[in-house]
């Protein structure tokens, strides 16, 4: 199908999988605004593709949000698909709960795609469509150690994409939601635990762009073996489920268990 004179939105586009699928959505003929707070970064990843527009904003602003999606409206023309994938991340255990941490990462992961949410909806609704995808995580599936704040914003994310799935469809809006495993981007460079079944990001956004695209599947995630793994932990009885989770909790200098001993199995 042509998706010539299609407008999206990409929300989170100035680095990682939203950059990734930003060019993805541009071969595929979309005119695409990308959005994320460093602006240069936009601009550079704007620069050799015409078809790419970039608009800087900061998803923690309810007001200049929903300006800037007035503005891309205004050049570009009604939005036929927004992406919702900025998030920030950093691992915080329950020794160290810090009240601002989850503020700063609840502020962006989840109220940021409220924002997003509101500023589009009178367009959509008048339209009667649009497509809105939130970009949250298999993280978001159970409570996972050191992944106090961000599994609590991704699980609210998912909560808020299903509630909104049923009550938008009567306004012919369709929202999607997808969860990705762990990819290489900036977000888990600094990680220095274990991460089974990594993508290379380029595959990810394969897979996200084939998802979104050539499906209309509600959720989107990937890869398939990893999310399925965890869908059946999702179900274990909570003795067997903290049994598991005892393995994956970080010591005291912020390894998992299961790092450490694969570590000491590798003699390394
Ligand atoms: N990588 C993974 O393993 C993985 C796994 C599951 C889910 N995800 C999700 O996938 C999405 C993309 O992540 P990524 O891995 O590609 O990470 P990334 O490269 O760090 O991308 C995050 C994006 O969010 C933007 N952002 C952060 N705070 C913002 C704010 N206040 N306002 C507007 N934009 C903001 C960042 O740009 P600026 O800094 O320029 O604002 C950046 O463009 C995220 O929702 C992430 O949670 C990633």
């Amino acid at each position: 199908m042509s998706n010539s004179n299609k407008v999206a939105w990409v929300i989170g586009a100035s680095s990682g999988i939203g950059a990734g699928l930003a060019n993805r959505l541009a071969k595929r003929g979309y005119e695409v605004a990308i959005s994320a707070r460093r602006q240069e970064r936009l601009e550079e990843i704007a620069h050799n593709n015409n078809r790419l527009h970039a608009f800087a904003l900061d998803v923690s602003d309810a007001a200049g949000t929903k300006a800037v999606f007035e503005a891309v409206e205004k050049e570009l023309g009604p939005v036929d698909l927004v992406v919702f994938g900025a998030a920030n991340w950093q691992p915080n255990t329950v020794a160290e709960y810090d009240p601002e941490a989850f503020r700063n990462v609840f502020t962006v992961n989840f109220l940021g795609a409220v924002n997003t949410v509101a500023a589009v909806l009178p367009s959509m609704k008048a339209r009667r469509s649009g497509e809105i995808a939130l970009i949250a995580s298999v993280a978001g599936y159970f409570g996972i150690p050191a992944s106090g704040a961000y599994g609590a914003a991704k699980a609210s994310l998912i909560h808020f994409a299903e509630t909104a799935h049923t009550e938008l469809e009567p306004y012919g809006i369709r929202v999607r939601l997808v969860n990705p495993g762990f990819v290489k981007t900036d977000l888990t460079a600094k990680n220095d635990f274990p991460m089974p079944f990594i993508l290379e990001l380029d595959d990810a956004v394969d897979r996200l762009v084939r998802g979104l695209l050539d499906t209309d599947k509600f959720e989107v995630a990937f890869p398939r073996r990893f999310v399925w793994l965890l869908k059946l932990v999702k179900l274990l009885p909570y003795p067997l489920f903290f049994a598991g989770m005892r393995r994956v909790l970080p010591s005291s200098d912020g390894k998992s268990k299961e790092g450490q001993k694969e570590k000491g199995e590798d003699g390394r």
